[in-house]
């Protein structure tokens, strides 16, 4: 694997947790953590290979932390595997308190991506210099 390739396509986002994206309990709602892990994942693939991507899998997705409202996150994405037509997205959440610098990983999930051409077919994926 070209690890430079790899490191620059490395993507982060950062989001406050306001009450618009939270359920009853008060912690984010797990399918807009999912939407948010979907968006840097595709963002990680399309900077790694600068071409077409698609989702066509999504691998387990572990929550091991509530993530309460009021706090920060901070979304990674890192390509984990490039085959020939697809590559995997590893994501992981981080929770960031406001106030103070405790910082803890909360969600962990993998993505599969497929490089399409113009006919919507999958494509070789680039090996970027
Ligand atoms: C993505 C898509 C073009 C793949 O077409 P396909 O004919 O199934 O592709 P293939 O069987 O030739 O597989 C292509 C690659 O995807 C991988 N792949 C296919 N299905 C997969 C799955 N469920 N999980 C993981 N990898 C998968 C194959 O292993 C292969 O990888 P490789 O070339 O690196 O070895 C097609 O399934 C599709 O259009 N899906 C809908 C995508 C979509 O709408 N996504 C949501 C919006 S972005």
């Amino acid at each position: 694997m070209n690890t430079e390739q790899i490191d620059r396509s490395v993507t982060r986002i950062f989001k406050a947790v306001f009450p618009e994206s939270t359920n009853h309990y008060d912690t984010l709602f797990g399918g807009t953590a999912m939407a948010l892990m979907d968006e840097v994942a595709f963002i990680t693939a399309t900077r790694f290979s600068r071409q077409k991507m698609v989702t066509v899998s999504s691998d387990r997705i572990d929550f091991k932390k509530p993530i309460p409202a009021g706090t920060i996150i901070e979304l990674i994405g890192t390509v984990s595997h490039v085959g020939n037509t697809s590559l995997k997205v590893q994501v992981e959440i981080f929770i960031e308190q406001m106030y103070s610098q405790l910082r803890e990983k909360a969600v962990t999930g993998e993505f599969t991506f497929v490089a399409i051409d113009e006919n919507k077919k999958p494509v070789a994926i680039q090996r970027l210099p």
